[in-house]
């Protein structure tokens, strides 16, 4: 089966196309072409995601992007050489296309000079995500997709956002993770954890009560004066900080760690780094040290700025382990699945790696209870993951009516 999948939540644009074989056990995915714009520098000056603006770029480059993803999968063909080209592609239906992307004027414009030049891709059916994240940025992609479809004369499937993260662990893997397993979401907007019974059938544990793991990690790097995204730049400082072995200058609570439940609190995270660089501002003045990173926050040296972003990520880290294995115990998953941008932080993977191990070591040096992350490239947004979630309801063909797609911005899981 081959699958358009388009991705537009958030402040990335992305679209792939990928083959997929095999049943919905464990199907091998392979891609053809993967094209994504990530819009992240031109919302770093407002500290995170300007809606608006995320909406705009997007219908900006959804089709350079498309013509990226064909080029690179050898399906851009030349409309005008005839025979391969689809008899309800080309300016017939524009009409049509104009009704759907009735808002997205600049999208309907680039996409129509598409369609006259570029004859119909060989494809199956078309993956778009419906939430969650922003509406009017999951707007843009649902009604690109929706215009495509029709042209195209293809099927949709709407898919949910997080089941993209949880589908993005098993690329690469030549099988399937045994359920149950247990479904670690950590992105910008989410912190919970899922009992996955089998994919598509999912039961919420627990979930952050305030803020998100990555919106605590964006909240705190602003305030030490990093740029947004502040969780890569975090991890870049503490890592530092470890393999300089600075001393433990600061120390942060490790909110609801032993909670007897599965949720979990990040805002007063954020508040104690805010108080904690008052309080050093008012007392410590600049040390003349020599110094490991930028100094960014007043009254801090690099040294401290390493060590401070140290503290932040190990604080984070050691409440989503303990709070991961517990419920690994309690429901005797054997899988540990992890997903969202907050999963391509190394410190994650290396701690909770180990201490699946640990909680469930074979004498062989095994672990009974796998850890799952997705390549790097794939824990934060793209569209391999909506390809690869999308396949599970189109191998059973649940596709969707286009007119009841609509942006769902709380969807859950
Ligand atoms: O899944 P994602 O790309 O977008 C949402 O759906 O929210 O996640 C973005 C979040 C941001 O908060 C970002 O700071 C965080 O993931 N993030 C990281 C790392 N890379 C991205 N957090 C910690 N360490 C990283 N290496
Ligand atoms: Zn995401």
């Amino acid at each position: 089966m081959r699958i358009l999948a388009i991705e537009t939540s958030c402040d990335e644009t992305a679209i792939c196309l990928m083959d997929v074989l095999g049943g919905t056990g464990s199907p091998t995915f392979t891609i053809l072409g993967n094209a994504l714009l990530s819009q992240a520098h031109l919302h770093a000056q407002y500290g995170g995601v300007f809606p608006n603006l995320a909406k705009r770029e997007h219908q900006h480059n959804l089709v350079p992007l498309l013509t990226e993803t064909l080029r690179e999968s050898h399906e851009l063909r030349d409309a005008l050489r005839g025979h391969q080209m689809s008899p309800t592609s080309g300016t017939s239906d524009v009409p049509n296309i104009a009704s759907i992307l009735e808002r997205e004027p600049e999208l309907r414009m680039q996409l129509e000079q598409f369609l006259d030049t570029y004859a119909a891709p060989q494809i199956d059916c078309i993956a778009v995500t419906q939430g969650p994240g922003l509406e009017p940025a999951l707007w843009v992609g649902i009604n690109f997709a929706k215009a495509l479809a029709h042209v195209w004369q293809l099927p949709i499937v709407a898919v949910n956002h997080m089941e993209g993260h949880i589908a993005a662990s098993a690329y690469g893997s030549d099988a399937a993770p045994e359920y149950p397993a247990i479904a670690l979401l950590v992105s910008g907007g989410h912190t919970e954890l899922q009992l996955v019974k089998k994919m598509g059938d999912y039961e919420l544990l627990g979930a952050t009560r305030d803020d998100a793991a990555g919106e605590c990690f964006d909240k705190c790097a602003r305030l030490m004066g990093l740029p947004y995204p502040g969780g890569p730049e975090i991890s870049k400082l503490a890592a530092q900080a470890r393999a300089h072995k600075l001393p433990p200058t600061f120390a942060l609570p490790r909110p609801m760690i032993d909670s007897p439940d599965l949720d979990f609190s990040f805002s007063g995270l954020k508040t104690a780094v805010r108080r904690l660089l008052e309080h050093h501002t008012a007392n410590v003045g600049k040390s003349d040290f020599p110094s490991l990173g930028k100094p960014g926050s007043p009254g801090l040296t690099g040294d401290e700025q390493c060590a401070l972003a140290r503290e932040v990520e190990d604080a984070i880290v050691d409440v989503l382990v303990r709070k991961t294995l517990k419920a690994a115990e309690a429901y005797g998953a054997h899988a540990i699945i992890v997903g969202g941008g907050v999963s391509a932080n190394a410190h994650l993977r290396e701690r909770l790696s180990e201490a699946a191990a640990r909680a469930r070591g074979t004498s062989e040096g095994k672990s009974d209870l796998p850890v799952l992350f997705p390549p790097k490239e794939l824990s934060t947004d793209n569209a391999v993951m909506i390809g690869m979630a999308s396949y599970f309801r189109a191998f059973k063909k649940e596709f969707a009516a286009p007119d009841s797609i609509r942006a769902a911005g709380n969807l859950h899981l």
